[in-house]
């Protein structure tokens, strides 16, 4: 299979990834991160992923394209976008590419479904959502534009669990709000759990309500199959799993709620506040008619106009996450994380994870997190990990190895045997 879209004339085989072919076939594609880059064993891949070199190349490329041809860029400007859409289309099994509305950030997703309803929107949402979308209910909450409703995680039942969503808590909620919107996340931030929102889907739908999912830790890192679960809406972002840096993020809306005409009312369909002139009718015809009429489909919920560079930066990680396929990537991922639970079992410390309904990382619950993770920094070579809620997060990715790894549980042990 050719990773022909990052410029690499090699190709990886088909089968099961291993380190030996990672490092042949897709290691030289990192070559500035792995030689420039911090020495020590990264392991906060779930915060900030790492770019390939393609990366500097396509951000060139927009920028190449400003200077040689002035506004004629907007032709490739434009057609990248598309690219964007239809790449997010296809990580997480949406209907089609203009089911993708382009983003900054999750939260401006977020923002414009909570902005396209016409009465005061009654939310349900877990207390395990990630800050900027609880920040951002708090807010409409506290304004008075919104009125939510926040589901409790259950406690952690042991040392070795963590707090849960329970799909049932959420469906009763909805039973008793019948809310208009509905947020969960399909892997949460601090504790890795895998939400199956099948259940919630369906309850949501029994209640009338729509349900958003936030993806940003399972886009890249499990198949999201967005078509198939039959969600309303779903965010996510490129900076994480996919490589690509802050800013291409992304609403997903079910093609349901997409007008076909241009007066989403008249077909009884959704229409946010969170508008601009790109989402008009005919936008380079600068017509002003009394009704703001919009584009068809997707595009009526574009906004202003766009930021570029995001798109070139999110092409070549993108392209690399589905040459190789979420799901090779999904079976390493597990092997890893159980390597590592493993070496640091062997060494008298006990993680949570890795399993099938867990993500990307293992977690070492530690009440000085925070403390532990600056140590784990300055130890030895020294171990990149970050934390959330009293839980030390440790993600391998495609470029760690088992050595890294090993060498990573030596320091992680030695840290916790040094700390009370
Ligand atoms: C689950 C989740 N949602 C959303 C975000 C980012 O939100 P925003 O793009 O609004 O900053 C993150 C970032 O870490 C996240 O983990």
């Amino acid at each position: 299979m050719a990773i022909a879209d990052t410029n690499s004339s090699d190709s990886l085989p088909h089968g099961a990834l291993t380190e030996s072919s990672l490092r042949t076939h897709v290691w030289p594609l990192f070559s500035r991160v792995l030689a420039e880059g911090p020495k020590h064993i990264y392991l906060a891949n779930h915060s900030l992923g790492r770019p390939l070199d393609q990366t500097s190349r396509d951000v060139q490329e927009a920028l190449d394209a400003w200077y040689a041809t002035l506004d004629h860029a907007w032709g490739p400007w434009m057609d990248e976008i598309q690219r964007f859409r239809a790449s997010i289309a296809t990580l997480i099994g949406a209907h089609r590419p203009d089911c993708i509305v382009p983003k900054t950030a999750a939260g401006q997703g977020l923002r414009a479904v909570l902005n396209s309803f016409d009465d005061l929107p009654r939310v349900v949402a877990t207390a395990g959502e990630f800050d900027s979308m609880d920040f951002i209910l708090r807010t409409y909450h506290h304004k008075g534009r919104a009125k939510v409703r926040w589901v409790s995680q259950r406690p952690a039942a042991d040392v070795l669990s963590t707090p849960r969503v329970v799909a049932e808590d959420v469906i009763a909620a909805i039973r008793e709000e019948k809310p208009q919107l509905v947020l969960v996340s399909h892997v949460y931030f601090t504790t890795g759990q895998v939400l199956d929102p099948a259940p919630i889907i369906a309850a949501a739908r029994e209640a009338g309500s729509l349900v958003m999912l936030d993806c940003y830790h399972s886009a890249g890192v499990i198949p999201v199959r967005f078509a198939e679960l039959d969600a309303d809406f779903a965010v996510g972002g490129s900076y994480k799993y996919t490589r690509g840096g802050p800013g291409a993020c992304w609403l997903a809306v079910h093609p349901r709620h997409l007008p076909t005409g241009d007066m989403p009312e008249r077909e009884g369909k959704l229409r946010t506040l969170d508008t601009g002139w790109f989402a008009k009718k005919d936008t380079f015809r600068y017509e002003r008619p009394d009704e703001p009429l919009l584009s068809a489909g997707g595009d009526a919920w574009l906004e202003s106009t766009p930021a570029i560079l995001p798109f070139y930066q999110a092409r070549a990680g993108l392209a690399l996450t589905l040459a190789i396929g979420v799901e090779r990537l999904r079976a390493y991922s597990l092997e890893q994380q159980a390597f590592l639970a493993s070496e640091l079992s062997a060494r008298g410390v006990r993680v949570i994870g890795p399993g099938a309904d867990r993500g990307a990382y293992v977690l070492l619950p530690r009440a000085d997190a925070p403390q532990f993770c600056q140590r784990l920094l300055a130890t030895g070579r020294g171990v990149n990990a970050d934390s959330r809620q009293g839980l030390v997060r440790f993600c391998p990715d495609i470029l760690t190895t088992r050595e890294d790894m090993r060498e990573a549980a030596e320091i992680i042990a030695g840290v916790v045997g040094s700390t009370p």
